[in-house]
């Protein structure tokens, strides 16, 4: 590689994968619209490289790797493609039109997933290595290889692939932790014998990969650094497949809070961590835990009067990092229903929102009728309106009204009407209560064959006014897809969740070829 400055030799390069490995995760799935956004703050606050997705896996991932790589301004775009030639020609025609693009290009190397996996000879991997990097080169100049389940391969053979990708043209060789397997002090080792006996080491960038089965992913990808690794492939909230990927934000945070001890830069601004965190989560639905390092809810909460006390008296004497490094505004009473239009755009800035044209005067009108049911309304209430007229902007399937009927004399009863592509149609339901009646009307009117998976409801702030925030996951042929909705009313809030998810899988379908997707809504009201 060309010589570096000391300041190139520190600088961490960071390659969020949220959007292919995050989002290949249960119940994860983001429409198409959802992943542009996502997209656009990523390339906004500074990440250095976007995996967009997976192209060849379906023509949604193809579409949506496509359109961030014309949309992208300043970071790289990656697609990810095993090693078949089909596989790379299709991420290759993906990220084409990107001003900077990169093919992520892997193979397993394990003795387990050679094995069982694969079904071949390492002599036979071996080639194949030589060959997908050789076909990725062809494409582009940027092209990583990654040895899925590096850290269970035999260290001969590891070395003997990684000295042949880079020989073939792989600029970044990805060392992956693909089971969570590794520990700190093990991952450290491995990154420091490839420099040891790899000789061309130095003719690449080596990059982290780490899953967090054990809970050591950032941990692991620290280590790695420390040995010389300078890219780390991580997720906003750490999503991803099982335990979940490397948190970029813990990443983030870590480097910038001890740099005494991990002298290294990021090119991404901290400040929008709470920002992503807060739409990764509203688009892929996935909850973040309360304590989640960072970004939870209560990261910056201090509860104890003993910590209270020593709050007042100096920041510094609980808190290693502020809340506004990272974004979080303190919670406000922000307006009521005598707040005019200026004063709402002026506070979706304030929350990192920038809307425009229809999707503006929607969000004002959904929060003038909030503020005729709700006295006070907070800067969470205004995240979960936001967020849910985002994430519902392209729904083919709308609630209009809905009225139930609850209590102790049963049967409950839910009659509801729903706008299915601009066609109004009205159903009444029973069940074994009030929910349980909205979704066999929910049924009733789209009589598809998802499984519910989870219905759960939060509230989004204090009080017994407070909005109820639903979250509910449906299962269809193997695939989950989870949605929220938020309502003063918990039921309204429900029918908008399950819907939600619906769309989802309608979306979904929409970009399959050969898949039948027509609503088949069935007038029964
Ligand atoms: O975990 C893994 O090994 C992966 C590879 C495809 C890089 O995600
Ligand atoms: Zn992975």
């Amino acid at each position: 590689m060309a010589s570096q400055t000391q300041s190139d030799k520190d600088r961490v390069v960071i390659f969020d994968t949220t959007l292919r490995d995050g989002e290949q995760c249960p119940g994860a799935t983001m429409t198409h619209e959802e992943k542009l956004e996502v997209a656009e703050l990523l390339d906004t606050m500074g990440v250095d490289i976007i995996e967009a997705g997976f192209p060849i896996a379906s023509e949604g991932d193809f579409a949506a790797v496509n359109e961030i790589a014309k949309r992208a301004k300043n970071a790289v775009i990656c697609g990810l493609s095993r090693a078949s030639p089909k596989d790379i020609d299709r991420c290759a025609e993906a990220i084409r039109p990107a001003k900077r693009n990169r093919i992520h290009t892997f193979l397993s190397t394990s003795p387990v997933h050679m094995k069982w996996k694969l079904q071949k000879e390492p002599h036979e991997v071996y080639e194949m290595v030589i060959a997908q990097v050789t076909r990725a080169r062809g494409h582009t100049d940027d092209v990583e290889w990654s040895a899925e389940d590096g850290t269970r391969t035999e260290h001969d053979f590891l070395c003997r692939c990684v000295e042949a990708a880079i020989k073939a043209g792989a600029t970044t060789i990805n060392i992956p932790d693909t089971v969570g397997y590794t520990t700190p002090d093990e991952y450290f080792a491995l990154f420091h014998m490839l420099r040891e006996r790899v000789p061309n080491f130095d003719k690449a960038r080596f990059s982290t990969h780490c899953h967090n089965d054990l809970g050591m992913a950032v941990a692991n990808s620290l280590a790695g650094v420390k040995a010389g690794a300078r890219q780390i492939e991580c997720t906003i909230n750490g999503i991803g497949e099982r335990a979940g990927n490397a948190a970029l934000e813990e990443i983030v945070m870590a480097i910038v809070t001890r740099n005494d001890v991990l002298p290294y830069t990021t090119g991404v601004n901290a400040t929008l961590l709470t920002r992503a965190s807060k739409l990764v989560a509203a688009a892929t639905s996935f909850p973040v835990q309360y304590n989640k390092a960072i970004v939870g809810r209560n990261a910056f909460a201090h509860e104890s009067g003993i910590h209270q006390d020593g709050m007042l008296k100096n920041a510094q004497t609980y808190e290693i990092m502020t809340p506004e490094s990272v974004g979080v505004k303190q919670t406000s009473l922000v307006m009521g229903k005598h707040s005019g239009r200026h004063a709402f755009v002026h506070k979706l800035e304030e929350l990192g929102y920038q809307l425009a044209g229809n999707q503006l005067e929607d969000a004002f009108v959904r929060f003038k009728a909030l503020a005729d049911k709700k006295k006070q309304i907070y800067d969470e209430d205004i995240e979960a309106l936001v967020d849910e007229e985002i994430a519902t902007a392209h729904d083919r399937i709308k609630i209009i009204s809905l009225t139930v009927i609850a209590g102790t004399m049963g049967p409950q009863s839910a009659t509801l009407t729903l706008d299915i592509e601009g066609k109004h149609i009205t159903t009444q339901s029973t069940g074994n209560g009030p929910v349980d009646a909205i979704f066999n009307a929910i049924h009733a009117l789209v009589p598809y064959q998802a499984k519910l998976e989870l219905y759960q409801v939060h509230a989004v702030t204090e009080g017994t006014d407070a909005q109820a925030e639903v979250s509910v996951r449906l299962s269809e042929n193997g695939r989950s897809y989870t949605a929220k909705g938020a309502d003063p009313d918990t039921l309204v809030a429900s029918a908008k969740a399950y819907l939600g998810a619906l769309n989802k899988i309608m979306s979904k379908r929409n970009r399959m070829p050969g898949v039948e997707n027509r609503i088949h809504s069935t007038d029964v009201g």
